[in-house]
């Protein structure tokens, strides 16, 4: 999901201050090209990546930033471009379209304690700042000639901050429990969230609670009324004692006082003058007070330096980045590659505890893991098979997490910020339970993921015949198929005149069938099931196949044609009409036969009509070697990815979306990508490097992917996968899922591998 923009070109590339050596333990070639920069730059929300230069291991549940600005949808916490810092804050933001949830603030400080945000500020240069995945610093003015060190590590749960005041000052470090905040992505609505603070000196620790979830209002009804008990709670724990602390409230300061409630709340400790380092950890939880402590002791324990912390969470990514070596990529290449695979591990993000996780579904603490953040019209794409080759680990345990999701709210997550949303359009989760099992993941419930995914296939939302769906509807149920109700019993569409975004609905949802065919072909369900999904998947795409333009068109309830521009989502007719992945050979006849439909892919792309900004469009370069014209694939896709991702701020020309836009990138990087994600098949396209060796997580034997003169060298000329022969430019999921020995032969020319 993201907006879209022009692209700009090229600011200065940006790299980041080099670590000090003991930040910089263990060696990592791959983690110190991670350029955590890319994609905060824009001049719009929708401008570039929406990423934010965050502090934290894989898939964390808290990922720690130093705060330039109050965050709220379409805007992060982080921007570039600022010269003040006016905190260090625990983020549950996951994607710039999204809002914040239960986020908390450290903000230090000299003085008299401020807490408002404009008074707290403190003015720093970036050219101070350090930035990595694993450890953040900057030198902080805060006055007078004297400066802050700020440094910042993080666990899963635990943020770690370390400052460092001037000698002869008493420093104060502050907790922000509660602000105002807005809940429409236009900042028009202003609202005091409610929240807590206790101040225990003898244990040196500020506790609170913050009830604040920006995306309150677009919470399908009835989820709404349980989610309304969602809290995130901290407990920050001081290695030096407090020589003074205090509650401050909307700006008053009430020194002594140990407790407060409400709105605009904050709770501060003061050092004695000479207490020159003060660390603090934070830690989260979405449970209790309590459990924020024990998340704290469990990560973090009494005594861990921050050089600990920051080496432990350096070792994660490393774990994770050292399974890609590049040979033949540029110093400007490892960054974007890099920080792509930094991205693709982010979200969906961990939300249990210790073994236990809340749920907003039913305002239940339950038993087991659970995950949240996920954007899942974005990452069906490409980015979920990415993390089935590189995080299998956890695979198995998102999926169970989205099966909690169904039994709490009745339906399985489309794009779950805390709880479900309703944003964006299709049950893409039917697509990613489908390819998990077609790729032979196992270790969840495939009985009750059947359950889940048939029912998104047959069971349209409450009161779908007299509800919009529309983009970001308030006070309306689970969004899930929308006008499913009249797909299959009146048209073969959703109409157009009765649901938004009809005619991406009838795609996707087309799509989503296909995924539930080879769903119920893998478990073996009923003949008449598999062949029920796998007419209504091959058919309904068509029914908006417009003979008389050569275009997809949204349609009404009477037949009538809605106009081109109608009822397509974050896309128009060109992108749309492609999106039919699972069935190319189809939508070529009806556009002609194979040579016509190449003519219309090169209409599409000469034409300006390629968004890759945005998701619609991001398999439509490979549909060329789907129809006999490989190499004409070989120049897109090289042409996208130097057009639309580099080492700069603005290096992601569209929002990350939870990882999808790198995902792109990696998987067109090593020479295939998943266009249609449940077949288990990948669309080759034109290796980026000279060689790549790739360590996949328990597969001892590597895949390497050998393109000699890659760089200079765009075209194949041929393709072995285990000295095997490879005729087409389609390989299966299994021929390098356990590693494999991948030689393309590269040429400077078109060849007739796979077709001209
Ligand atoms: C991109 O953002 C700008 C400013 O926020 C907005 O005016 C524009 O409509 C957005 N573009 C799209 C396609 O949403
Ligand atoms: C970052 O801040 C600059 C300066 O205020 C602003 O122009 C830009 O739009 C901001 N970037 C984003 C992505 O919001
Ligand atoms: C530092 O900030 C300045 C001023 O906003 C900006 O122009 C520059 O690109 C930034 N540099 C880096 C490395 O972020
Ligand atoms: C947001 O503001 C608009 C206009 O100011 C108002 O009509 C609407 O009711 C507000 N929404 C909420 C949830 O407060
Ligand atoms: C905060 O204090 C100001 C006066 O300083 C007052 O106008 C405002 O209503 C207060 N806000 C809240 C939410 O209490
Ligand atoms: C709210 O939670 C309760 C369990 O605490 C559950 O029985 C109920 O179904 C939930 N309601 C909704 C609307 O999800
Ligand atoms: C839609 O229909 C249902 C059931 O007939 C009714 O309860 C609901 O109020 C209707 N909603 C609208 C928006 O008309
Ligand atoms: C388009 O033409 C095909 C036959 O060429 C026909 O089967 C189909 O119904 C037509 N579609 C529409 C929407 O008119
Ligand atoms: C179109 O091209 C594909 C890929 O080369 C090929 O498999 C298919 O048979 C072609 N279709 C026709 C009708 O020739």
């Amino acid at each position: 999901m993201s907006k879209t923009s022009a692209f700009l070109v090229l600011l200065a590339s940006v790299s980041a201050s080099k670590l000090p050596p003991s930040f910089s333990i263990p060696k990592s070639d791959a983690v110190d090209h991670v350029n955590a920069l890319i994609g905060n730059g824009g001049d719009t929300p929708n401008g570039s990546g929406g990423m934010i230069p965050s502090t934290a291991p894989p898939f964390a549940m808290t990922r720690w930033v130093a705060q330039t600005h109050e965050n709220y949808v379409s805007v992060t916490p982080y921007n570039y471009t600022a010269s003040n810092i006016h905190g260090f804050q625990g983020t549950h933001q996951p994607a710039i379209w999204m809002g914040e949830s239960a986020q908390v603030v450290v903000v230090p400080g000299i003085g008299d304690v401020k807490s408002k945000f404009e008074d707290r500020a403190l003015k720093f240069s970036n050219a101070t700042e350090v930035i990595s995945p694993s450890y953040y610093s900057v030198d902080l003015d805060a006055g007078n000639g004297n400066k802050i060190l700020a440094e910042q590590s993080a666990t899963s749960r635990v943020g770690h901050l370390r400052f460092t005041f001037p000698q002869s000052e008493e420093g104060f470090v502050l907790l922000e429990a509660t602000r105002p905040t807005v809940i429409t992505s236009t900042p028009t609505n202003i609202t005091y969230p409610l929240g807590s603070i206790a101040i225990d000196p003898t244990h040196r620790e500020i506790t609170g609670s913050n009830s604040e979830r920006q995306d309150w209002i677009i919470t399908p009804t009835p989820t709404a009324a349980n989610a309304s008990h969602f809290r995130g709670y901290f407990c920050a724990r001081f290695d030096a004692p407090f020589a003074e602390w205090g509650i401050v409230q909307n700006g008053s300061t009430a020194a002594g006082t140990t407790a407060g409630d409400g709105s605009l709340l904050s709770g501060y400790a003061r050092f004695a003058a000479g207490t020159r380092t003060v660390n603090v950890r934070v830690g989260v939880s979405f449970i209790s007070v309590a459990q924020a402590r024990r998340n704290l002791d469990n990560e973090i324990s009494d005594g861990v330096s921050l050089e600990e912390t920051a080496r432990r969470t350096r070792a994660a990514w490393a774990e994770k980045l050292d399974r890609i070596t590049l040979e033949g990529a540029s110093e400007a290449d490892k960054e974007v590659f890099y920080t792509a695979f930094f991205h693709s591990l982010q979200f969906p993000y961990e939300q249990d505890e210790d073994g236990h996780y809340y749920s907003a579904y039913d305002n239940q603490v339950h038993k087991g893991q659970s995950y949240t953040g996920y954007s899942i019209w974005d990452t069906f794409r490409a980015e979920w098979a990415w993390l089935i080759l590189f995080a299998p680990e956890r695979v198995p345990a998102m999926i169970t997490s989205m099966l909690q999701d169904y039994q709490q709210s009745g339906w399985l997550p489309m794009w779950k910020n805390i709880v479900e949303t309703n944003i964006m359009v299709g049950t893409h989760a039917d697509s990613l339970v489908a390819e998990a099992v077609v790729k032979g993941v196992k270790g969840f419930d495939t009985d009750l993921a059947w359950e889940a995914a048939y029912k998104d296939g047959v069971v349209p939302p409450e009161n779908d015949r007299n509800t919009t769906y529309s983009d970001r509807e308030e006070n309306v149920g689970y969004e899930v198929r929308a006008g499913l109700s009249s797909v299959y019993a009146d048209n073969g569409w959703v109409a157009d005149d009765v649901h938004s975004e009809s005619a991406s609905r009838t795609l996707d949802y087309a799509y989503d069938d296909y995924a539930l065919y080879r769903l119920a072909g893998a478990l073996g369900k009923p003949a008449e099931i598999v062949t029920m999904l796998y007419d209504r998947a091959m058919t309904a795409p068509f029914t908006l196949f417009n003979n008389a333009t050569g275009f997809m068109e949204a349609r009404n309830a009477d037949g009538g044609w809605a106009g081109p521009d109608a009822g397509w989502t974050e896309g128009d007719k060109w992108a749309y009409t492609f999106d039919v992945v699972h069935d190319i050979p189809a939508l070529a006849r009806h556009r002609g036969g194979n040579v016509s439909f190449v003519s219309s892919l090169d209409a599409h792309f000469d034409g300006g009509h390629n968004d890759h900004s945005n998701e619609p469009s991001h398999h439509i370069p490979y549909l060329y070697a789907l129809a006999g014209a490989a190499s004409k694939t070989q120049e897109r896709v090289r042409e996208i990815a130097k057009a639309n991702y580099n080492n700069t701020p603005v290096g992601l020309s569209g929002n990350e979306d939870c990882g999808q836009m790198s995902a792109w990138y990696l998987f067109s990087a090593l020479g295939f990508y998943p266009v249609n994600p449940a077949s288990g098949e990948y669309v080759v396209g034109s290796p980026f490097f000279d060689k790549v060796t790739v360590n996949l997580p328990s597969h001892p034997k590597p895949l390497t992917i050998t393109a000699k003169g890659a760089p200079s060298a765009k075209y194949i000329r041929g393709l072995t996968i285990d000295d095997q022969t490879v005729g087409s430019p389609v390989i299966r999921h299994e021929q390098i899922a356990a590693g494999a020995d991948v030689r393309f032969e590269m040429s400077e020319v078109p060849e007739t591998w796979g077709g001209r």
